[in-house]
């Protein structure tokens, strides 16, 4: 295998957090700014986070739309932030436009993604581990969060420092210790 920075090498996506853990301002602070340095379309910058902390209003709102299953092990993470972006004809202040000639929806969307990415890598330097979910209730998220008209919830980020495997289900546990895999580089290269 070539060789990958630390910062990519170390990155995994844990579903044991440390329930004792918090993540502090300074910390919070450099994830978001992270996220915020991201590249995105003629600078559009779509994304839109709501960052709860454990037990605050906005972390409990995010965890009961996360699915059941996902939940015992979510609420032991230190934040849970909301990844949301612009919908198409939505600008950046929040203004609605006809006529944008990028498809916005899919491109909000992508970028939003490498903001996620570029906030996976600084949690990383920090020590830290995020583990995504999409697969959560987009509609009650956003209805609970009372997101504005345009802003299209995406994506969950639970984060958090290192728990331990043993407080996951068993089936959560193998998965956790279990080898990652990725397919070989020669199926992803087109030509
Ligand atoms: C956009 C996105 C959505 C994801 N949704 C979920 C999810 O709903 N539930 C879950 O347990 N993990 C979810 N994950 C985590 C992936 O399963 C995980 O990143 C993948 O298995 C690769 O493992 P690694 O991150 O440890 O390399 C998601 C990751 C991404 C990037």
């Amino acid at each position: 295998m070539a060789d990958l920075t630390p910062l990519l090498a170390f990155r995994w996506s844990p579903r044991a957090f440390d329930p004792a853990a918090t993540l502090t301002a300074d910390e919070a602070a450099s994830l978001l700014e992270a996220a915020r340095w991201a590249p995105s379309a003629g600078n559009g910058q779509p994304w839109r986070f709501a960052l709860g902390h454990r037990d605050d209003e906005t972390w409990k709102r995010i965890l009961v739309n996360l699915p059941s299953d996902d939940q015992p092990w979510a609420r032991h993470a230190a934040a849970l932030l909301l990844g949301a972006h612009l919908t198409a004809g939505t600008t950046a202040s929040g203004t609605t436009v006809t006529g944008v000639a990028r498809d916005a929806g899919t491109g909000a969307a992508y970028d939003l993604g490498q903001a996620v990415a570029h906030l996976t890598v600084q949690a990383t330097a920090l020590g830290l581990y995020v583990r995504q979910i999409a697969g959560f209730d987009h509609t009650g998220l956003a209805a609970d969060l009372d997101l504005p008209a345009g802003v299209r919830p995406l994506v969950v980020a639970a984060v958090g420092r290192l728990g331990d495997p043993a407080s996951l289900p068993t089936a959560l546990r193998a998965q956790e210790v279990g080898l990652r895999r990725r397919r070989p580089l020669a199926d992803l290269l087109l030509r």
